[in-house]
């Protein structure tokens, strides 16, 4: 008895698994194991030789189940200690991004934007891509025999013969979205209306469909020079820089009177771009205060309210940013282009924390 306990104890104590110590409890204690052979041998004992046998047999039996039932625990706490140790986790670290996917320079330039000029009190604006003629020109001071319908290459919505609803376009700008902002909230507003719209065009700096931001704001005592600053305050967020240089030239759109388009000082050295410095200049919007007309379309009186718009290329502001030379790769869907020109998808853009850093 001696042997089978110094046997099985050293065994146990040897056993790197359970599997190891189930085959350990099988031999040992099991039905069939050495310890129940021994206890069939009581039975051709002397009643004297089974009083100590017996016992002893007995309590063989329990030290071998407590010495498994230990090593048991002591493997599942080992388990456990080495699992805890390899999945160790910091929850109060920052989550890391992981580069399977990436944020497009359009999705990050309008992140940018919106954020900037959620800090000067706007807020963001939509309207649908497919839109009335009505809200898209017509509302905007441009009647129907006027030349800028022609120039904006439109792509106009097949109708059925027959069908009398008002004729859609894609729209051609983000400008009806002013008018079917005012529609909606009246008079203050201020708002910016980021979104995608359509012109039949295609080549290195055009394409069927690109992004533009139009802004909004509407009050009774607002003029150019609140526009050329919230222009100012957004060119230097935007381009993350400190001074910039902008200027104002006359300039003619239908729905805004007096009009300005914007460029902003810039130098090219060595094909490069820089932005805030240098004897070049480069048109990045147009605005202007809105035609009483179109104040008027959007359903408040030009008698009592006036206000700025502007209307700027997304896309045309992210390629100056982040130097992307060829507009039509913003389409292209080309993941090599994506990864290179994309951005970390847990990044969001804010004013305190840095835009695109
Ligand atoms: N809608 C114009 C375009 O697509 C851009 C524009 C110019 C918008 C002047 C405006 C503005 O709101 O005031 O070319």
């Amino acid at each position: 008895m001696d042997d089978l306990k110094t046997k099985y104890l050293g065994q146990i104590a040897e056993a790197g698994d359970e599997n190891v110590l189930e085959a350990i409890r099988v031999a040992a204690v099991g039905k069939k194991g050495e310890v129940a052979l021994k206890m069939r041998e009581l039975g051709k004992m002397t009643p004297e030789e089974r009083q100590v046998a017996g016992p002893a047999l007995n309590a063989l039996k329990d030290e071998i189940n407590s010495a498994l039932a230990a090593k048991k625990a002591a493997l599942a706490d080992a388990a456990l200690d080495e699992r805890l140790r390899t999945e160790w986790l910091d929850v109060t670290l920052p989550s890391r991004p992981h580069r399977q996917g990436s944020i497009h320079p359009v999705s990050q330039a309008t992140e940018e934007l919106t954020a900037i000029f959620a800090e000067l009190g706007f807020s963001v604006a939509e309207g649908p891509r497919i839109e009335t003629d009505w809200h898209n020109f017509d509302a905007l001071n441009i009647p129907g025999h006027h030349p800028a319908r022609a120039e904006m290459d439109t792509f106009y919505m097949h109708r059925a013969e027959g069908d009398n609803r008002p004729p859609h376009v894609l729209r051609t700008h983000t400008s009806p979205v002013q008018i079917r902002s005012m529609e909606l909230q009246g008079a203050p507003i201020r708002v910016i209306c980021p979104g995608g719209v359509y012109r039949a065009d295609y080549d290195q700096t055009h394409t069927p469909m690109f992004h533009q931001v139009e802004g909004l704001a509407i009050d009774t005592d607002i003029s150019m020079a609140n526009l050329k600053w919230v222009l100012e305050e957004f060119v230097k967020a935007f381009f993350e820089v400190d001074g910039v240089d902008l200027r104002f030239r006359a300039s003619h759109f239908p729905f805004t009177e007096p009009s300005a388009e914007v460029d902003i000082r810039c130098s090219w050295e060595g094909g490069q771009l820089k932005i805030g410095e240098g004897d070049d200049w480069l048109e990045i919007l147009g605005s202007g205060m809105v035609h009483p007309q179109v104040i008027a379309a959007g359903g408040i009186d030009p008698e009592v309210y006036q206000g700025f718009a502007f209307g700027m290329g997304i896309d045309r502001i992210a390629m100056l940013k982040y130097g992307i030379p060829d507009l039509r790769a913003f389409f292209d869907s080309d993941l090599r282009w994506l990864r290179h020109y994309g951005f970390a998808a847990l990044d969001m853009p804010n004013l305190h924390g840095g835009l695109s850093r």
